[in-house]
């Protein structure tokens, strides 16, 4: 599996809990997995034991060789390495500069990194039956097999299978490092790698990967239209039945009320006592009022408009006006949203608290904490925050569309069942009605909001079943 993030080494996004999750999931299945990784600075050799591994490894690029070395780490029994070039990966940011530049030169640093991965698997006499990708910057890896190592002896037999966590980043990069990137003109072709003169990489890799899939079924439909294929739409289209849609898990070795270390206190489904006091010290930390009997409101996002927080930038405001109702918000990203949700707390002092920044202690203790969890996402492939929030009893409140559609069951007032509240319009006001039935539930029919609870710690979304179905995949792609 060859991918840019993985928890716990280096983590912006959900992709991270995947890549840090799925290959234990399949390990456990009696597969054998390695993880390689780039080592961004940022990667803490010395709290995770990286050791030197391989030094050079040799790497075409372009018409020429360049060189870098990798480290070894283990994670729950599975082999990670990582690359280090210093050229490409000593910076402040994994993709961006700290004013969310994209760095200039990322298709020449996700391409030398595939491409360093998949030499690091033949100096090592690694032979994969399945190379993994993930997203754009390591889509080349299917590209790669099929172009440069259809006929050697330790990458021949691979075959590939590319995951899309999110289609609107798809890696558009000028055309100049296209020879650099070891791409021939001869496949600079609409249906593979142009796209509009530009370099389009994960336009690539769905055309070469032997698999395609995405991260949610819902989303997988989405993405099959002109709405939500970002440009794309056709080319999943032609891969048929080879795109296919599977739910990510939860790792709830992580994310689990009972046993979490970074939470005030341990509570379950039959025990909800210590809820309690996570919502308490929650509300001290963030310096809200210290009530029991406000439902306070949980937000744990990147703030990038893929996420919806300008909908609730838009009736923050007007809720806690007008209602009873306590916000947190922890998230990092574009600047604005960054100022806006930092500068509330000043503004409604006791009703909102926020963090802007990073934070996997907050993280937990928001979704310990809360009642609700909010996602007005305008897309999401799968998002993970709303099935972490069930298993703590946390009910998400969430726009139904892709992964959160299919993760979360609607509220039925007469029956009292369901697992959080959907609204369908990506509006402001469609978010503060929906806020509103909520807490209004909170205080007018408590014996739903408990049964509700109750029924989301329940819910099962580990990896039991969709290892199983990436197993199915591979094994699809195989037989290919
Ligand atoms: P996405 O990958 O689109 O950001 P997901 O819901 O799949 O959305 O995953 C987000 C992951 O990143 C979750 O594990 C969440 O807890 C974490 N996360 C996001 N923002 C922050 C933050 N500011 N601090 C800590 N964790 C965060
Ligand atoms: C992306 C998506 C998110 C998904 C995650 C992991 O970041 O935005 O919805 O859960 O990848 O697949």
């Amino acid at each position: 599996m060859i991918a840019s993030e993985c928890e716990p080494y280096a983590k912006s996004g959900g992709l991270a809990d995947v890549v840090g999750s799925l290959p234990v999931a399949l390990q456990e299945l009696g597969h054998r997995v390695i993880v390689i990784l780039p080592k961004y600075s940022a990667v803490d050799s010395i709290r995770y034991g990286l050791q030197p591994f391989m030094s050079p490894i040799g790497v075409w690029m372009g018409n020429a060789q360049e060189w870098c070395s990798a480290h070894s780490a283990h994670k729950q029994g599975v082999a990670v390495y990582f690359i280090e070039s210093k050229k490409y990966f000593d910076r402040w940011g994994y993709y961006h500069d700290p004013d969310m530049n994209d760095y200039l030169d990322n298709a020449r640093r996700f391409g030398f990194f595939t491409r360093a991965a998949l030499q690091l698997c033949r100096d090592m006499g690694f032979r994969p039956d399945i190379l993994h990708v993930h997203d754009w910057q390591t889509a080349l890896g299917a590209a790669y097999l099929k172009i440069w190592h259809w006929n050697d002896p330790l990458l021949g037999q691979a075959r590939s299978v590319l995951t899309i966590h999110n289609i609107a980043h798809q890696g558009v990069y000028d055309r100049a490092d296209y020879e650099y990137l070891g791409l021939q003109w001869g496949n600079f072709t609409s249906d593979k790698f142009e796209d509009h003169g530009k370099i389009n990489m994960l336009k690539g890799g769905i055309h070469y990967a032997d698999m395609v899939n995405t991260v949610s079924p819902s989303y997988a439909n989405e993405t099959r239209t002109p709405e939500g294929g970002s440009g794309l739409a056709p080319y999943l289209n032609a891969r048929g039945d080879d795109y296919i849609g599977i739910l990510n898990g939860a790792d709830y070795a992580i994310w689990n009320p009972e046993t979490d270390p970074l939470i005030p206190a341990n509570f379950s489904r039959a025990d909800l006592g210590g809820k309690a006091v996570c919502k308490r010290e929650l509300q001290k930390r963030f310096l809200l009022d210290v009530n029991p009997d406000v439902p306070v409101i949980g937000v744990v996002s990147r703030l990038a408009a893929q996420k919806g927080l300008d909908l609730l930038a838009a009736s923050i405001e007007a809720m806690v006006e007008d209602m009873s109702v306590q916000f947190v918000v922890l998230g990092s990203g574009e600047k604005g949203l960054s100022h806006y949700f930092g500068t509330l707390p000043a503004r409604y002092p006791g009703k909102i608290g926020s963090y802007i920044g990073y934070s996997e202690e907050l993280s937990h203790w928001i979704e310990a904490g809360s009642d609700f969890f909010l996602m007005p996402s305008l897309y999401e492939p799968c998002g993970l925050n709303q099935i972490y929030s069930l298993r703590y009893g946390t009910l998400p409140i969430v726009r139904a569309t892709g992964g959160l559609d299919d993760t979360v069951q609607q509220y039925d007032e007469r029956k009292g069942t369901g697992t959080g509240f959907k609204f369908i319009q990506p509006n402001a006001s469609a978010l503060y009605n929906t806020v509103g039935w909520a807490v209004s539930t909170y205080f007018d029919r408590k014996a739903h909001l408990l049964k509700m609870m109750r029924a989301a710690m329940a819910k099962d979304y580990s990896w039991n079943q969709s290892a199983r179905q990436y197993e199915r995949m591979y094994l699809r792609a195989r037989s290919l």
